[in-house]
């Protein structure tokens, strides 16, 4: 085993644990944040059947977003839809065998990274040239578009130009898996695609990509809207009404 591989093995396993426990860290958050006012954004559903639907819609048609703003809209969904097959298509390096239906979406890949990167040149084209986006766009914005345009290309830089031994790649993140470490190959392009997803994961539980766990928590989109047929009551206020100090 290289130096390189050890470290870049290193870091993955850091990596995965500061994601995995600060996404449990925030979503335990964003689950005991108390929401203590009926607020569903109406025409809301009536049923939690409804919610549910309502739910879907958000998050697979990005239907409130579609309502408010169609080109946010437009370059939002195609990237974020690119950036799924992407992410599936990947599963090939972790699974062995591979799954029937993961080979079957490996040839829409080409044309999903190329969708993802158009997205992200949207989205970000978006925050320097509308005046009143830029003038609430921090650093940060920046930061993350920069870093998913740079992963994008880099991927799309090893797939047609620069390759890399992906049965040995293979290996390596199999062997992360299984605690049998094997040596990562050691090309540069691959290097830089892995090392800026290890600042993805690393970044991710503290930055605003939180919102691809904190929309499921939100109260506009996930309240029924029953305050006639069932009293509203947060739990603080329940204890206050029972005379219970606290
Ligand atoms: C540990 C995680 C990852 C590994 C091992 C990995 C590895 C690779 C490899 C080997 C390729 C070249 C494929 C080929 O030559 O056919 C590639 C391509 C690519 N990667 Fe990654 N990658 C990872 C994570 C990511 C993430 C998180 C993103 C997006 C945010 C991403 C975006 C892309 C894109 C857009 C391509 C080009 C299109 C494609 O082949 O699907 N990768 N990646």
């Amino acid at each position: 085993m290289s130096p390189v591989s050890v470290i870049y093995a290193l870091l993955f396993y850091f990596a995965a644990a500061v994601l995995l426990f600060g996404l449990a860290v925030k979503i335990r958050q964003y689950a005991r944040t108390p929401a203590p006012l009926k607020i569903p954004t109406t025409p809301a559903p009536v049923t939690q059947t409804g919610v549910v639907l309502r739910m879907a819609r958000e998050v697979v048609l990005f239907a409130s977003l579609f309502k408010s703003n169609k080109w946010i809209w437009l370059f939002g969904w195609i990237f974020h839809f690119a950036l799924l097959l992407v992410l599936l298509r990947h599963l090939r390096y972790f699974t062995e065998p591979v799954w029937t239906w993961v080979v079957w979406i490996q040839p829409f890949g080409k044309y999903a990274a190329y969708a993802m990167l158009f997205g992200l040149a949207g989205l970000w084209a978006r925050r320097i040239l509308v005046e009143r986006v830029r003038y609430i766009t921090a650093p940060s914005d920046h930061l993350m578009l920069a870093l998913l345009v740079a992963i994008g290309a880099s991927g799309v830089a090893m797939k047609y130009v620069w390759h890399t031994d992906i049965v040995a790649l293979k290996a390596f993140f199999l062997g992360l898996m299984y605690f049998d470490w094997q040596p990562l190959p050691a090309d540069p392009m691959l290097l830089i695609h892995l090392g800026l997803v290890v600042a993805l994961m690393i970044i991710f539980p503290f930055s605003k990509l939180l919102h691809a766990p904190g929309v499921f928590f939100s109260p506009t989109r996930n309240q029924v809207d029953n305050p006639r047929e069932k009293r509203h009551l947060a739990p603080w206020a329940a204890r206050l009404e029972s005379g219970e100090s606290r």
